[in-house]
Parts: C-alpha cells; structure tokens; sequence
C-alpha cells in the first residue's frame, strides 16, 4: 500500500499515498438532520462490468480479473466514515449461499485495524449499522447473527408479505416501512434512516439499490473505481438498471486519481463524482 498514485484531476504535480485517501473526505461530517449524505461506490472495468458470471455459483461476482487490495482499501475507508451501511436482501441470499464476497466492512483484519482506530478517534460507533433493503424479504435470519453486534435493521414496503414481516420480527430484526408499494421508496428510506440520526449512509449492495437511490435523486457522491481492462462476457452487471432516466442525471468530477499498481497487468482510475 506504500506506492503512490498520481491525481490527475484536479491537476496536481505530487504524488499521494494511497492509504488515507479517502479517509480525508470526512464524509461523517457531510450529512445534517434533515438531509443525511448518501454514497455509494462501485468497481468497473473498462467495458462496464461491475459482476459477472463465474463457473459453480447461482450469482454474479465482482470480476476476480478486477477487484484487488488497493481498490478494497479505499472502500474499507468509506466504510470507516458511514453511520450506517445500506446492503439488499440478494446479498445475504448470496451469504447464505457461500457466495458472497465478503462480509459487510469494516473488516477486522489487520490491515484495516487504523480505520476502526480512525472510528474511535472521531467518537463513532465501533462499528456502522446495517440496513437491508427488501422486498421479497427472503432473507435468511441465521446470516444475520453475523451482524447483531451492531443495529441492524430491514427497510421494505408495504406490501412486503405480513408472514415475512413476523418471521424477521420474532428473530429480533427491525422492519422499517418505507414506500406504499412492495418496493422500497428511496425518499422515504433516507428519511427513515434520517429519522433515527444516520446521517452518513454508504450503499454497498449493486445496481437495484443504486437505482433506488438515483430515482428517488437522493445520492449525494458516487464513488467509481474504472479498472483499464475489457472483460467481455455475456452475462453481466452495470451499475444501473430500469427504464431510461429521464432526464439524465448529470454527474460532475470532484477528483481523479491514476493507479499504476494494480490490477495484474493494468492499471485504475479511481474517480470521484457529484450529482449536477
Ligand atoms: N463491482 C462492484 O463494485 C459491486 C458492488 C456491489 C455489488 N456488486 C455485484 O452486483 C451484484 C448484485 O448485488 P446486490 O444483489 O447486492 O445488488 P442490488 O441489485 O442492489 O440488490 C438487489 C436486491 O436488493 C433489493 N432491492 C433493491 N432495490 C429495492 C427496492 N427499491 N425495494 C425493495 N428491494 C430492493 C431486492 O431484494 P429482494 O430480492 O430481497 O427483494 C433486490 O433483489 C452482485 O453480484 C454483486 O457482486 C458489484
């Protein structure tokens, strides 16, 4: 984690370290009662992969060609600054299935022992919340025994169904209502978040939950790491989906860094941007 990247944007002559990075953003600080700051950050290769299809498993996966260390770093660090993390039923499916990439941050390895310190000196729960957006609500409870050291909710709709509603209930989980329909609304989930004093909220699930929170316009920085390599493949994520946005939602760059040091065999931008 030693070697440096180079900013490109806004221009810059020196070099920067990599490990704090984005720890500077101060992103705990960013959010106010009333109008919490949502992030959300993504890995992409060239081609527009976020996840892709892998031998032996019923789910996509981060591309193994793209995700490395120093891009998981950085997201460990956005993680250090969130109140609280916003995941989605799939990805505890996908847990429960062996299949998931990790378990939600901040890890407690070593390596990442200066942001749970970096926690504490900022006077910050240990660890984030976790919040679980679902409609199906097929969640499995015996994966959340992981996370019941830190408050641990699920946001859903309506119209998610009653008997689900009880089932998590009588384990001990939370159930936030938020949006008339089975859907989650994204308004009306920050604003339960709001409610109950999250003001950093980092969402780290895929192109659902994005699309959840670019529709309700309710995303505050995107965080994109655009690794330098073409993937192919025929079946795959993007970091959205659904209908056209209309009109599109105009993105601004706030800061570029360029990574010699990885992926093997290519190299990383990675990008900061701010809804216009
Ligand atoms: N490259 C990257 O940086 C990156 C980052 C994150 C994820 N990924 C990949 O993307 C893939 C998908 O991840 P994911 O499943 O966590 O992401 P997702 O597409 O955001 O999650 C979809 C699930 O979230 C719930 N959901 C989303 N929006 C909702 C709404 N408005 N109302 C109710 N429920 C809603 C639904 O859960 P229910 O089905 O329970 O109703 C839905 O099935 C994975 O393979 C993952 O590896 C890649």
């Amino acid at each position: 984690m030693q070697t440096t990247i180079t900013r490109l944007y806004p221009p810059s002559e020196k070099d920067y370290p990599l490990q704090g990075l984005y720890l500077e953003h101060g992103l705990h600080k960013m959010g106010r009662p009333g109008r919490p700051f949502v992030y959300s950050n993504f890995i992409a290769s060239l081609d527009g992969r976020i996840s892709v299809a892998g031998t032996g498993r019923s789910s996509l996966e981060v591309p193994k060609a793209a995700a490395n260390s120093r891009d998981w770093r950085l997201y460990q660090e956005l993680a250090g600054q969130a109140d609280v993390l916003v995941s989605s039923g799939r990805f505890f499916r996908q847990s429960a299935a062996g299949e998931a990439q990790d378990t939600l941050p901040v890890g407690k390895e070593d390596a990442f022992s200066d942001i749970l310190e970096w926690r504490r000196q900022h006077k910050l729960p240990e660890q984030p919340a976790v919040a679980i957006i679902s409609g199906s609500l097929d969640i499995p409870l015996a994966v959340l025994d992981t996370y019941r050291t830190r408050p641990l909710m699920v946001i859903t709709g309506d119209q998610a169904p009653p008997e689900r509603v009880s089932e998590l209930r009588d384990g001990g989980i939370e159930i936030i209502f938020a949006g008339s329909e089975q859907n989650v609304d994204g308004q009306a989930m920050i604003e339960a978040l709001d409610e109950r004093g999250y003001r950093s909220i980092y969402a780290v699930a895929g192109p659902g939950v994005f699309r959840t929170l670019i529709e309700a316009r309710v995303l505050g920085r995107l965080y994109l790491t655009l690794t330098h390599q073409l993937l192919a493949g025929m079946t795959f994520n993007t970091l959205t989906q659904g209908a056209s946005l209309v009109p599109a939602l105009g993105m601004q760059l706030l800061t570029l860094y360029h990574d010699t040091h990885a992926p093997e065999g290519a190299s990383q931008w990675f990008s900061c941007f701010e809804p216009r």
